[in-house]
């Protein structure tokens, strides 16, 4: 079965071809990032307007650069919800006019659960059950995935998510957006016990993560230097603080596969390209005796193949949007 996948939630403007859930056909992605990274941040009316511009095109590629026609598509899938509403819209509504122009069915997709099966493209033995950990620039979660649309969240964030905590610190040291990438890259020439930063925890929630007193901690530091005429190791700063944000995930997580007697661990969203956070998986998991499953760096980050690969195991489960799927800023992953 081929699903044309479309993916329009923040600022990336993507659309893919997949085979029966795990085989890409196509791929493309339109970013933004360059436009947005003059304002330090996304503007979602920029990001919209974009995305109308570009849909079209992006569309045709993946058709043309799959070999393939409309003829050829089983079904569409497109992500609804969570987002930026304005650019989730343009994504819906180009995904239903295909599906009224064409009559083939519409899959709506939950974009954490996309986030989830690029697993399945990378990994091609990989089936639930397991427990994730989904971690972006929007949500943090540990997600336990009982089934391919079935999921359970045992834990989530309090304020910030952990990909929002690595931007904004790295927007204080003076990184462009989205810092996270560059903020990984300089952590790995630092020492990550250079500066003592604070570990939070949430009394009587085990599970849940709060960043935002990690990030406000590392921002006084930065401050309280700058007005001290003191100069920070930038290096060593990156590093403690990217120990503190891999430390919290890596404790929280590895609680809860304990208390649930989990053996398969899987990470997914932006974050997980992370190189501290994909070793200290690895070690861990090796010395627990987990098996450990992380998509590759190429599909860590928002892109359509995922949204192909969610929408066939939906489209199984007989999620079919009808004429009035709306696009959802919020919306829990277990919503189904
Ligand atoms: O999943 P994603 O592409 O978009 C959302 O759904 O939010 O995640 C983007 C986030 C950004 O905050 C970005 O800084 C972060 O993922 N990110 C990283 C790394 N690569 C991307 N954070 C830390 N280390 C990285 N290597
Ligand atoms: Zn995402």
């Amino acid at each position: 079965m081929k699903i044309l996948s479309i993916e329009s939630s923040c600022d990336e403007t993507a659309a893919a071809v997949v085979e029966d859930g795990r085989k890409v056909l196509s791929s493309v992605i339109a970013s933004q990032v360059e436009e947005h990274r003059l304002y330090g941040g996304v503007v979602p009316e920029i990001a919209s307007r974009r995305h109308a511009e570009s849909i079209s095109s992006v569309v045709r590629e993946a058709l043309s650069e799959a070999g393939l026609t409309l003829d050829d598509i089983d079904a569409l899938a497109v992500t609804f919800a969570p987002g930026l509403i304005g650019a989730l819209l343009v994504g819906v509504n180009f995904a239903k006019g295909l599906s009224l122009a064409t009559g083939k069915p519409l899959v709506p997709v939950h974009h954490l659960r996309s986030h989830i099966a690029a697993n399945y493209i990378t990994h091609p033995d990989l089936k639930p059950p397991f427990l994730c950990l989904v971690v972006s620039g929007g949500h943090s979660h540990i997600v336990m995935v009982e089934d391919y649309t079935k999921m359970r969240i045992i834990g989530a964030t309090r304020d910030d998510a952990a990909g929002e905590a690595f931007d904004k610190a790295a927007r204080t040291m003076g990184m462009p957006y989205p810092g996270g990438i560059e903020l990984d890259r300089v952590a790995e020439d630092g020492d990550p016990n250079a500066y003592t930063l604070p570990h939070p925890t949430v009394a009587d929630a085990p599970y849940d993560f709060s960043f935002s007193g990690l990030k406000t901690a590392v921002i006084n530091l930065i401050h309280n230097a700058q007005q001290k005429g003191e100069t920070l190791c930038k290096e060593d700063l990156c590093a403690s603080f990217r120990r503190a944000v891999v430390e919290c995930l890596t404790d929280n997580l590895f609680r809860a596969a304990e208390e649930l007697g989990v053996s398969t661990i899987v990470a997914a969203g932006g974050v997980s390209a992370n190189r501290l956070l994909r070793r200290e998986l690895e070690r861990i998991c090796k010395e627990k005796g987990l098996k450990l499953y992380v998509p590759d760096v190429s599909l860590c980050g928002d892109n359509a193949a995922m949204v192909g690969s969610q929408g066939y195991y939906e489209f199984l489960d007989k999620n079919i949007a009808s004429t009035d799927l709306n696009a959802v800023a919020t919306l829990p992953i277990d919503y189904r």
